[in-house]
């Protein structure tokens, strides 16, 4: 079975109480069992987790090619900052695709560029919750296309 793991960066366990007129009332709790459910339908199994700090974000990305297949990403105000997420994205070897709740490219200047939108395989912004569930469809179908990965603890015949 596909797995995919699911990261949520900053702030997002606020979700449901914060700034309500961009995000809505939706909380991380609902989107995550719109989450599941999703992925009961697609037929995938999904580990989700939520860090407001980026080095851990860096090292979960970073070790996710052991266990996942593909990663599902809201990196939320790391989005427009973060070198290292988007290096450690492009560095893991695995599809990803970020999300986002609000549009952000209508919103504060600061937030019309992603940073780590070009790791990515594709991006959805602005559907609130459909973004998520959009983003994860669009990521089981590209990734199902994939050559399966090849195993990097292997050991290489030598010619
Ligand atoms: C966000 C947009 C970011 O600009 C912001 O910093 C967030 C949430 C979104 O989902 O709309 O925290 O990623």
């Amino acid at each position: 079975m596909m797995k995919i793991l699911v990261i949520h960066g900053p702030n997002l366990q606020l979700l449901g109480e914060r700034e309500v007129s961009v995000y809505g009332k939706v909380t991380l709790k609902q989107i995550n069992a719109a989450l599941e459910k999703e992925a009961k339908t697609l037929g995938v199994a999904l580990a989700i987790e939520q860090s407001n700090h980026e080095g851990a974000i860096v090292d979960r990305v970073g070790n996710a090619r052991e266990s996942f297949d593909a990663i599902l990403i809201n990196p939320a105000a790391y989005t427009h900052t973060s070198v290292a997420i988007r290096d450690a994205l492009a560095a893991c070897g695995l599809p990803a695709v970020e999300v986002h709740l609000s549009h952000i490219y209508r919103r504060e200047d600061f937030r019309q560029h992603s940073m780590t939108a070009p790791a990515c395989v594709a991006q959805v912004t602005g559907f609130g919750k459909d973004s998520y569930l959009l983003g994860l469809r669009g990521l089981v179908a590209y990734a199902s296309q994939m050559k399966p990965k090849k195993k990097t603890s292997a050991v290489r015949k030598r010619k």
